[in-house]
Order: C-alpha cells, then sequence, then structure tokens
C-alpha cells in the first residue's frame, strides 16, 4: 500500500477535473512549459512542410535512368512527412495551441532547408541532409520534454524512428545509385 502515498486522492482528482474544463486534454497535472511545447511543436510542423514541398519537387523533377524508382521513393516519404504534419498540427490544437500553416515565415521556422537540387544524385543528399537535421531537432524536444509531456514525447519518438527509417532509405539509394 506504501505506494499509493504517491498518488493523488481521489476526491482531489475529481475536483480538479471539473476545474477549467474548458482547457479539454490540458489538466493542471500538465507538467511541461505549454507555450514553449506549443512553439516547438509549431517548429517542427513547419519542418515537416518543407520537407512534404522538397519531396514532392524532387518526386517530380527526378529524371535519368534510375530515376523511377527513386521518384517513388521521394513520393513516399513526401506521403509520410504529410501524415507526420498532421499528427502534429492535431496535438498542437489538443494542448491548446493553433497550427501555424502560414507560408509567411515557413522556411524561417522551419529547421530543414528547400533545396531543389540539380541531379537526381543532389537531391538524394539534400534530402538526406535534411532528415539529418529533423533527426537531431526531435532527438533534442524529447529529451527536452521528459516526462513532462509524454503523449507529445511518445509522438515524437514516433516520428523520430520513421525519420531513421528515411535517412537509412536515402542512404541505400545513395549506395545503389550514387557512385
Ligand atoms: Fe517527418
Ligand atoms: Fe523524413
Amino acid at each position: 500500500m506504501t505506494e499509493k502515498l504517491f498518488l493523488t486522492d481521489v476526491k482531489t482528482l475529481r475536483d480538479r477535473a471539473r476545474k477549467h474544463i474548458e482547457h479539454g486534454a490540458v489538466t493542471e497535472g500538465y507538467r511541461a512549459d505549454r507555450a514553449t511545447v506549443i512553439r516547438l511543436l509549431n517548429e517542427a510542423l513547419a519542418t515537416e512542410i518543407v520537407c512534404v514541398l522538397r519531396y514532392r519537387r524532387h518526386h517530380f523533377m527526378a529524371t535519368g535512368i534510375n530515376a523511377e524508382s527513386v521518384a517513388q521513393e521521394f513520393l513516399l516519404h513526401a506521403i509520410e512527412e504529410q501524415a507526420h504534419a498532421d499528427q502534429i498540427a492535431q496535438r498542437i490544437v489538443q494542448l491548446g495551441g493553433e497550427p501555424n500553416l502560414s507560408p509567411d515565415g515557413l522556411l524561417t521556422r522551419s529547421h530543414s532547408e528547400y533545396v531543389e537540387g540539380g541531379s537526381l544524385l543532389e537531391m538524394i543528399k539534400e534530402d538526406l541532409v535534411a532528415e539529418r537535421v529533423a533527426i537531431d531537432s526531435y532527438r533534442e524536444m524529447i529529451g527536452y520534454l521528459g516526462n513532462d509531456d509524454s503523449t507529445t514525447r511518445r509522438m515524437l519518438e514516433g516520428i523520430l524512428a520513421m525519420e531513421e527509417e528515411h535517412a537509412n532509405d536515402l542512404v541505400s539509394l545513395l549506395e545503389k545509385f550514387g557512385s
């Protein structure tokens, strides 16, 4: 029974839940700094959107003997980055914020860059660089959140795992077509 000492008693839990019901999922027990989390998530959202745009551009511009399979890979990544953007936008709303989808300042908010790339090889390299940027920034956010917002942290961990897969895919493409 000693572990019970660490838990809030039922009456307090019930009373607290009735206060500020307009905050929805954000309860008094939310430990992270909400404004900071929303700002970080908006930066991640911008990063994902820039990645969608870059991958789509690369998808349509991929030419050459190896273009078809690479173009398909670019499209798949574009679709997956869009799904990340949607997950992040939804979480921002859940936290009481607003997703910033304005094209104004998109590149400034984004961590990754939008590089068109002249050749297929350059495109693959630029996408790999962008994935590596995303991997490091997600890792930092995850570390920052710790146990203060485990829902956001778990979402970001899922996205991070996929960015690592993307980077791995691109390295394989480089090895296949790069030399
Ligand atoms: Fe992504
Ligand atoms: Fe990615």
